[in-house]
Parts: C-alpha cells; sequence; structure tokens
C-alpha cells in the first residue's frame, strides 16, 4: 500500500497550520528574544514598539494569568524572561498585532538593557563549575576497575560530535482561539498534543479540559517538536487568553533557527581495553552532554546516551558516566536518535582507536564483539540479539570481501582520489526509556454506511504513522482501505497522549487501534450469527466467523452477508460500533536505584557498509554507497519504511560530514541561515543506498511484527565518518585525527596535510 498522503503531497493539497483559514479578527504574534546569552535585565523599552501601527498589546512575563513555568521534566525554564536571559533567543516579550508584518516590525524596535553576565558554550567548562542539569547518571557492569588490569591493550583518549539543527520544512507554530467560556482550541505543530495541553493549562491558569488541542500533520518533527513546540501554542495561548481575540505565530527560519534547540553536542573521555583475541574487556566513558540553558529534555537524552553506550557489543565490564552541563545556548532537545548516536559515536571512534593502533581492520574487532542471544546489556536488560545475523547477511550478501579487494585495488591505482570503507552496527531500544510514557489509545467509530473512523494519539509527522493505522484497521476489519479514514490527533478525542517519539508510535497507538477494531469485530461477529443462524448457538457460530475483504464468511465459505449490511444490522440490534481502547506495552520497566531493568520491548539491529571516495587534494567527498541488512521484523508497509530508511541514513550522514552548527564565545549561533549551514542535498545522498531485510522470524512485540523504524537507520550515518577517515588514512597512513564529527571538508582537507588536531597515540 502506498503512502495516503503522497497524492496530497505532490499536489500541495495536504493541510498544515499556515494552511489553515483564519478567524476574523486574528492578532500576529512575535517574540522579541534575547540579543545576549546571559545576563540581568535592568529595563525594557516597549514604548516605540507600542507606536508601531497596528499593535494591539505587548505581553511580559508579570502579565501571565498563570505559572511562568514551561519546563517539562524540570520546571526550569520560563516562558518569557523573568528578571534573567540565559541564552540568545530567549523570549522576553510578546508582541500582539493586527498583521505579522506590524508584529514583526514592532519586535524589532524593542531593545532592553541586560547587564551581562559570564556566558559558557562549552559543556566542560559547564562541568568544572559545577553547572550541572542534574545529577550524574551512571550505568555499571561487572568490575571495570579489575577488568583493566588483566587487559593486553588498552587506549584513552577523547571524542567530539557536534549538535544538529532539525530544519523539519513546516517551522514551528501555533494558533490559539478563545473559546465559550474562557477556554481555548489551539492548533499546534507539535508532536505532544498533551505536552501543549499541559504548557498552555500551566501559563493559563486553565484546567486541561478546558483546552482542545489539534493537530492536522506536521510538515516534519524529527524531535524538535516533541516538546519545543510547547513555548510558540504557550505564547500564542497566552495572547489569546488576555486579548479574548485568536492568535498565531508561525515563526520563519531565521527565528526558529535562533529560538529553538538542537542536537546535543557532547563531549566524551573513554578508555577502551581489549584482550589478546581483541575482546573489548572493560570500557569506561564519561559523556558531557552540552544541554544548554534549561533541562528540556537533556535529561531523558542523557539516558539514551547511556543505554546505547556500547552499541551493539557485548562488553562485560562498563563504566559510563554521564553529565548534562548547563551553558548558555537554547536549550537542546529530542532529535531522532535521542542521545543514542552520540554515545554509539564514542564507542565506534574508541574501536577505531584501538584497531589504528594494533594496525587491524576496525571491522574485526567490530565482530569480535558483537552481542549474542543472552548477553547483559549494562542497563540489566538480556538481549535477543540479531547483531551477529545482521553482520553475517551484510557480509554476505554485499560481498564486503570484493568491496574492500576493490577499495584497495582503487587506492593502488590512483594518488589524489581514495576511497575508504567502514561498517557501522547499529542496537537501538524500542520503547520510551520512561517506562510510564509507554501507552496509547484509539477511538474507532464505525458509522452506519459502513465507513470506519480512526483517532488515535500518533501524530502524522512524515513518517507514515497514519498510513500504518490505516493498514491496522483495514487488515483487522478486512476491508477495503478506502472505507477507513485516520482523523486528526485532538486531544479532546484521545487524552493523555505520549508524544509521537521513540520511534514507538506506530506500535503503540497501532496495537491500541487493534485492540479497539478486535471490540467491535467480535461484537460484529455475535450479530452475524444471530443474521445467519436465527434462535441458534450464536456464540458457538461466531467462531466460525470471519470477515474477508468486506465480505461475511462462515468457517472457509463466503456468505450472504457483507460488511454494510452487517453494520445496519448491529446499528438495528442497538450494538455498540464504536470502540475507545486502551495499550500499555507488557514487561517493560526501569529502576534509576539501581539503574536496571528491562525498558525496551524490543531493539532493533541492523549493517551497513559505506563507502566514501575522498578527493585529497581539495577535502572534498562523496559517499558512494550505503548498503544495509536492517531488521524490520516483518514490515508491514515496505515503502513507507524504506523511506524512514532512506531518510534516516541521509540525515545521519548530513550530522555526521556537512551540517556544522556554529555557536561563538558570545553564544551566537554563527551557522543561522541555510546559507551557512548545509544540509544534504541531491548531490551529497550517498549514489547507492541499497538495503535488505535481515531474514529472521522471532516474533517480537511490534505492530503486526514489523519493527520501528523511525530512528535506528539514522545512525547507519556515522559510518559515513569512518568511512571518510579509512580514506584519509590510505592518502596519509600515519593519520591519526582526532575524532571529531562532523568531517566538514574544511576538517578532512586539514586532516590530509597534518593541519588538524591528532589524537595521542
Ligand atoms: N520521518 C519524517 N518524514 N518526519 C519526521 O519528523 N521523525 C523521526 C522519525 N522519522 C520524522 C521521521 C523521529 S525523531 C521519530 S522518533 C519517528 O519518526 C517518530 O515516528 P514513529 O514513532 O512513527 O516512527
Ligand atoms: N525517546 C524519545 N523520546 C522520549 C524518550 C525516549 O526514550 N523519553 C522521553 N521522550
Ligand atoms: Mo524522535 S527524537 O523520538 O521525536
Amino acid at each position: 500500500m502506498k503512502n495516503i498522503d503522497a497524492h496530497n503531497h505532490v499536489r500541495g493539497e495536504s493541510v498544515y497550520l499556515d494552511d489553515l483559514p483564519l478567524q476574523q479578527g486574528t492578532l500576529f504574534a512575535c517574540v522579541f528574544d534575547s540579543p545576549v546569552a546571559h545576563g540581568r535585565i535592568r529595563e525594557i523599552h516597549l514604548q516605540e514598539a507600542l507606536d508601531v501601527e497596528g499593535v494591539v498589546q505587548i505581553i511580559l512575563a508579570k502579565d501571565l494569568r498563570g505559572e511562568n513555568q514551561i519546563g517539562g521534566i524540570i520546571p526550569d525554564e520560563p516562558l518569557l524572561a523573568d528578571g534573567h536571559v540565559h541564552f540568545q533567543g530567549m523570549p522576553i516579550a510578546l508582541v500582539l498585532a493586527e498583521s505579522e508584518e506590524s508584529a514583526r516590525a514592532a519586535a524589532k524596535k524593542i531593545t532592553a538593557d541586560i547587564e551581562p553576565l559570564e556566558i559558557i558554550t562549552d559543556p566542560r567548562v559547564a562541568f568544572e563549575k559545577n553547572e550541572l542539569i542534574i545529577p550524574p547518571k551512571r550505568f555499571r557492569l561487572g568490575d571495570t576497575a579489575g577488568a583493566f588490569e588483566s587487559c593486553n591493550h588498552i587506549f584513552e583518549g577523547r571524542a567530539d560530535v557536534n549538535g544538529q539543527e532539525h530544519l523539519y520544512i513546516e517551522t514551528q507554530g501555533a494558533y490559539a482561539l478563545p473559546t465559550e467560556g474562557g477556554g481555548l482550541k489551539i492548533y499546534s505543530s507539535t508532536q505532544g498534543p498533551t505536552a501543549v495541553q499541559r504548557a498552555v493549562a500551566k501559563v493559563t491558569g486553565l484546567p486541561m479540559h478546558r483546552i482542545e488541542v489539534e493537530v492536522g500533520r506536521l510538515g516534519g518533527g524529527f524531535g524538535g517538536k516533541e516538546d519545543q513546540a510547547n513555548a510558540w501554542a504557550a505564547l500564542c495561548a497566552v495572547g489569546a487568553q488576555l486579548t479574548k481575540r485568536p492568535v498565531k505565530y508561525s515563526l520563519n527560519r531565521v527565528e526558529d533557527l535562533r529560538m529553538t534547540g538542537k542536537r546535543h553536542p557532547y563531549s566524551a573521555d573513554y578508555k577502551i581495553g581489549l584482550d589478546q583475541n581483541f575482546k573489548i574487556k572493560a570500557y569506561e566513558v564519561v559523556f558531557y552532554q552540552n544541554a544548554g540553558a534549561a533541562a528540556d529534555l537533556s535529561p531523558a537524552v542523557l539516558e539514551r546516551t547511556l543505554f546505547h553506550c556500547t552499541n551493539s557489543y557485548f562488553v562485560p565490564n562498563v563504566n559510563a558516566t554521564a553529565y548534562s552541563c548547563r551553558t548558555n545556548l537554547p536549550p537542546n532537545t529530542a532529535f531522532r536518535g535521542f542521545g543514542g548516536p552520540q554515545g554509539m559515536f564514542v564507542i565506534e571512534s574508541a574501536i577505531v582507536h584501538a584497531a589504528e593502533q594494533l594496525g587491524v581492520a576496525p571491522a574485526l574487532i567490530q565482530q569480535k564483539n558483537l552481542l549474542k542471544t543472552g548477553d547483559e546489556f549494562p542497563y540489566g536488560q538480556l538481549a535477543e540479539s540479531e547483531a551477529e545475523s545482521s553482520w553475517d547477511q551484510a557480509i554476505r550478501q554485499f560481498d564486503f570481501e570484493t568491496l574492500r579487494r576493490e577499495t584497495a585495488d582503487f587506492n593502488a591505482k590512483n594518488t589524489h582520489l581514495k576511497r575508504g570503507l567502514a561498517l557501522m552496527p547499529v542496537c537501538f531500544g524500542i520503547s520510551f526509556t520512561k517506562t510510564l510514557m509507554n501507552q496509547a489509545r484509539a477511538l474507532v467509530h464505525v458509522y452506519t454506511d459502513g465507513s470506519v473512523a480512526v483517532s488515535t494519539g500518533a501524530v502524522e509527522m512524515g513518517q507514515g504513522v497514519n498510513t500504518k493505522m490505516l493498514q491496522v484497521a483495514a487488515q483487522t476489519f478486512s476491508i477495503p482501505p478506502e472505507w477507513v479514514k485516520v482523523h486528526t490527533t485532538n486531544t479532546l478525542r484521545i487524552a493523555n497522549t505520549s508524544p509521537s517519539a521513540a520511534s514507538a508510535t506506530a506500535d503503540l497507538n497501532g496495537k491500541a487501534t487493534l485492540l479497539a477494531c478486535e471490540a467491535i469485530l467480535n461484537r460484529l461477529k455475535i450479530v452475524a450469527a444471530e443474521e445467519l443462524y436465527p434462535n441458534e448457538d450464536s456464540a458457538r457460530h461466531a467462531a466460525a466467523i470471519h470477515i474477508k475483504n468486506g465480505l461475511v464468511w462462515y468457517d472457509d465459505q463466503p456468505t450472504t452477508l457483507d460488511w454494510k449490511t452487517l453494520i445496519s444490522a448491529a446499528f438495528a440490534k442497538r450494538v455498540n460500533l464504536s470502540e475507545h481502547a486502551h495499550y500499555a506495552t507488557p514487561g517493560v520497566n526501569f529502576d534509576w536505584t539501581t539503574a536496571k531493568g528491562h525498558p525496551f520491548a524490543y531493539h532493533v539491529y541492523g549493517v551497513a557498509a559505506v563507502g566514501a571516495t575522498v578527493d585529497c587534494l581539495r577535502g572534498t567527498y562523496e559517499i558512494d554507497f550505503v548498503k544495509a541488512v536492517h531488521d524490520y521484523g516483518k514490515s508491514m508497509n515496505d515503502a513507507v519504511d524504506f523511506g524512514q530508511i532512506e531518510g534516516g541514513i541521509v540525515q545521519g550522514i548530513g550530522w555526521m560530514t556537512l551540517e556544522e552548527l556554529v555557536y561563538d564565545a558570545a553564544g551566537k549561533l554563527r551557522s543561522n541561515a541555510l546559507s551557512t549551514y548545509k544540509i544534504p542535498d541531491i548531490y551529497s545522498v550517498p549514489k547507492v543506498i541499497e538495503v535488505e531485510p535481515l531474514q529472521t522470524d522471532r516474533s517480537n512485540l511490534a505492530i503486526f511484527n514489523s519493527k520501528a523504524v523511525g530512528e535506528p537507520p539514522l545512525m547507519y550515518g556515522i559510518g559515513a565518518y569512518f568511512a571518510i577517515r579509512d580514506a584519509i588514512r590510505a592518502f596519509r597512513p600515519e593519520a591519526v585525527p582526532a575524532f571529531d564529527a562532523p568531517f566538514t571538508a574544511e576538517k578532512v582537507l586539514l586532516c590530509l596535510h597534518e593541519l588538524q588536531a591528532e589524537y595521542a597515540a
């Protein structure tokens, strides 16, 4: 089945926030945000802005009717600055005007007298000054100190990995409408409708039941709207509450880039110990996460860094510590992989470091340490591993030996062009690491004409979840897909939703949809039995009934009854044609007092082979191929899942190669436009992306055994970094560049010519 949105997307008919017709009287918002990264506000000058034609009101922190607080995990983030500013881009004042132009013009006329305070942008500096968001988090397995004593080889080093801008095509925004009796209806471009509802309730002082949040679809979220859509919705809500008029704010790109948080940059120190057979015996790692100025989701992201700090490998002795460091940058947030990719980059760096010093291929160390079923993760869960099966299938199916030979031959023949090769295994846990978030609900109505409406907590952001929800309903009822419509995500229909995140949206909401459809189906089967065999044992007959392609079957024979007639009969008998179902992932738990548990429903595995060619005169490079064996479980939609894998790979490569976030020492974002922040384009995507499904029939907790696919493929992109590094070493074999992503062309050029920092061998 095709993605149900493809047709409307191509024709430009899909409706995003900015496509909504506006109500008469709508005001437009724009914030005045902090021009400095840290300071004490002495005075805000509003008069010139108030004089701009069309300006209706300017709102400051003191005007809020509720609490000036939007922190989700920790209440440390004011909606509008109150006394202090903590990052450039922090909202200080909200301008409301009759037009977007007036609002923006007025915001430019606001000035503030701010006493400067010390600015920290580096997480290690923040750590030195004890500027921590939360106490450190630790994972321990075995006896690391003891294990290092018996290691034949020990390597220590540092790895740095930069952040990443989400660059969803649709920027952040919201539209708030006052409703009867002082309530609010909010249209929001959010992954978390309930998160928006909660934030709006807090800042307006209204109970949640007075606030309706409606989400049609998103032009991308990638984690950037898991909770960072809240601020804009809350600002519009406050504006609507105070003016009693609808308020819309749709950020322009420059505002969005400047004011919102991104993927977390990390700096890390590692120590890896191996025995004479290249088995990793011990791994010690300290992560310094650059959280930005407030907690946002950083504590949860930090945890996932630890959960994935050993990637696809079994390491018997692990000591991993993670610090969430407060800096004067916009609060960093969820981004596809949620801290996992950063943890994986560090262990891959440690392995490559060891391999380079031992004079062996990194693949040798990788392969010898892959997880086996029954191996314990540092957090106590036992692996049901597909690491070796993915690896073996990739080596075989992509003929890795030939790829290696071709690379060597090419390098022997060329002096200025060099090729590199890397293998990147991935193991990613599926479930929110915060157990309570692993729940979802679905509401299914069958109407009297036989058509079916499905509502869930899932937000469609391009990942194809609505297509999957539709498939669940259509397949469970066995009716044509055209008879099912998946509707918007709305907090009045579905309450207390978890954000669409953690790659778990289809599993959680799909299972809830399945339960709702099954409940209705079971009632319909009784009705069918009564219709076909009146005055007989309907429960017994119902057991023989099933529906196939819109027809009622008895045992293996079609009957005269079809779906629409059955629905009419059920309605006539006053049978309930609606169901609201609840699903909670079974078996997941985690206890932070012991840092052990079973946090994930299952893991997704895979292995990618990545090839790159570096132009050693210019430092430029091309990614020749990414060939992955990927663990789909059993995909319920190949087209949607392949799209997710392609997109994830390209986004991962972007993070590892081109995309360079630059904040200067004053905390100003220098890569603040698309002219200075480069994302992959058609010229820089891999020339070949080949994906083969892992052959396995192990059952799992995924919806229809179709494993979550949203985030894991991004991490194949890490292979691009190491493939480029491999090519650099083909040009200059003694090169040992410091592990410092992204590998921009500038950095590659410096490495080629010994001008870039190297690690101490
Ligand atoms: N794909 C598209 N097209 N747009 C997105 O915003 N977000 C990613 C991934 N794929 C995203 C996407 C992220 S960060 C996650 S967690 C998952 O989709 C969320 O959706 P899922 O749970 O349905 O996989
Ligand atoms: N993944 C993604 N998003 C999340 C998570 C997680 O584990 N926990 C809270 N938000
Ligand atoms: Mo994805 S980072 O869990 O929204």
